[in-house]
């Protein structure tokens, strides 16, 4: 079956850029002259994807204004020399649908995907973090690379970086079988070890293709790391039963949930994208 939708979960607080999100949500914020989220919805329209389920809360209506019409300022701007810099996102808007739900409390990560099951139904879909933000310059962005690996296997995908051993507590870690170049096949995950604890190096970054299946499980997934129900664990249940296989993507990633990332990124892009701002 053909991956069309693309989950993201944005109701987080975004506790760490505090206090520019005490009233923006942390996925409006701009890289360049584009919000966060916008660089993920590019992501999967690029990979084929042509509707978004967005998971929001309370204060995140700017999400919903920025993917619509905003009728006064295209009569403003209409005919003017600034028309054009509502060429892409216009073009954007057109290429796909926007759906929303929301998350009323904050159970984890895994509680967040499963308000998502009344916008996925039962079919394959992507998951997208907006926060980290990917980059492949080379060709196919992360998404698309995973969608070409589930058209294989037609199996629940997960994104995985080398990372540096002592940071493996920041993130979901996997151990696997490298069943093709940069492919594994996991047979334990665990969400955030100390270093000590993790099983590998190899870490999971926000980019997940997962079958339906995974709604009846994370229903009976227990609170886990820090008491939320973790998407990790669910994958592990998963790959027990089943398979879940691990991608080590062609590309760059940048840690846009925290300042030092945000910064990164941002003088990344400027770096590629100078010509057009001056
Ligand atoms: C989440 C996941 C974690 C994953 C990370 C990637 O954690 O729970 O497994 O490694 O995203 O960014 P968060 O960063 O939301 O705490």
């Amino acid at each position: 079956m053909k991956i069309s939708k693309c989950l993201f979960p944005a109701a987080g607080y975004g506790t760490r850029f505090l206090p520019v999100t005490k009233a923006m949500p942390k996925e409006m914020l701009p890289i360049l002259t584009k919000p966060l989220i916008q660089y993920g919805v590019e992501e999967a329209v690029e990979a084929g994807l042509d509707t978004m389920a967005i998971i929001t809360g309370r204060g995140k209506r700017a999400i919903e204004d920025h993917f619509d019409i905003s009728y006064e300022l295209e009569h403003q701007i209409k005919g003017s020399s600034k028309e054009h810099l509502l060429d892409e996102i216009r073009s954007l808007i057109s290429k796909c649908t926007f759906t929303y739900t929301r998350q009323i409390e904050m159970k984890g990560l895994g509680d967040a995907i499963f308000k998502g099951k009344v916008l996925i139904g039962r079919e394959p879909f992507a998951v997208i973090l907006a926060d980290d933000l990917c980059i492949n310059e080379d060709g196919n962005g992360v998404l698309s690379q995973m969608i070409t690996l589930y058209q294989k296997y037609k199996c629940s995908i997960v994104a995985i970086m080398e990372v540096p051993k002592e940071e493996t507590y920041k993130y979901g870690v996997i151990e696997g079988k490298e069943i093709e170049d940069g492919v594994y096949m996991v047979s334990n995950m665990v969400e955030k070890p100390e270093p000590s604890e993790a099983p590998s190096n190899l870490a999971i970054i926000g980019r997940y293709i997962l079958t339906p299946d995974i709604f009846d499980i994370i229903n009976k997934t227990k609170p886990g790391k820090n008491g939320e129900i973790q998407i990790t664990d669910a994958l592990m249940s998963m790959a027990q039963k089943g398979m879940v296989l691990a991608c080590r993507f062609k590309g760059k990633r940048f840690d846009c949930g925290s300042v030092d990332g945000y910064v990164e990124a941002t003088n990344h892009l400027y770096a590629l994208e100078k010509d057009k701002h001056i």
